[in-house]
């Protein structure tokens, strides 16, 4: 069995005509090392948006409660906006004459979000996943913008903000307003404006 899945695995890799994790040449007037750079860091976020509208297609199936409709609806608004900046990342890979992460099994093994459980879970742990994953996405997302920025590749950075980075942070604030108690500045955040009363008064 072992023996057959190392042949066909064998036989999938002969028929490759570009190997993963290497760029082509393209006129971009761009270095191949920042080529590749691009490359890998944005199919590290195309990795894990696809793991994020999954679990938007997940929740809108499975959400349970007093919020059912505007959530099923929500999540499912979300996911085809995700399903959008899979598409442009890809795109982008692809133009920078690289090779873009696209099968399930491939994405499970590069996705840095926590397995989610097969089973059905609760609205707020719903939210709680989804505003864990949208970080960690804002985050690389930020990096990579700068470091594509500071390489000259303008046109990885502009779609890293314009579409990437703010249309998480609008999804952010759509998914945070849902949990209980939003709206109420946390103790830091209270502390902190509070600090800042006191300086100034
Ligand atoms: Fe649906």
């Amino acid at each position: 069995m072992k023996q057959n899945h190392s042949k066909e695995t064998d036989l999938a890799t002969q028929t490759e005509i570009q190997k993963y994790g290497t760029v082509t040449n393209r006129p971009l007037s761009l270095d191949h090392k920042v080529r590749l750079a691009s490359a890998d860091g944005l199919n590290q976020i195309l990795a894990d948006t696809m793991t994020l509208r999954d679990m938007y297609k997940k929740h809108h199936w499975q959400v349970s409660g007093p919020t059912f409709y505007q959530l099923h609806l929500l999540y499912d608004k979300h996911y085809g906006e995700q399903a959008e900046i899979v598409d442009a990342l890809a795109e982008r890979v692809q133009t920078l004459g690289g090779v873009a992460i696209a099968m399930a099994h491939d994405v499970v093994e590069t996705t840095r979000i926590a397995r989610v459980p097969r089973g059905r879970e609760d609205v707020t742990m719903q939210l709680f996943r989804l505003l864990q994953a949208h970080e960690l996405i804002i985050d690389e997302t930020r990096q990579l913008a700068k470091s594509a920025v500071a390489s000259g590749d303008d046109g990885t950075n502009d779609l890293l903000v314009s579409d990437v980075l703010r249309v998480n942070e609008f999804q952010v604030w759509f998914v945070s307003e849902q949990m209980a108690g939003a709206g109420i500045a946390d103790q830091q955040e209270g502390a902190a404006a509070h600090s800042v009363v006191v300086a100034h008064g």
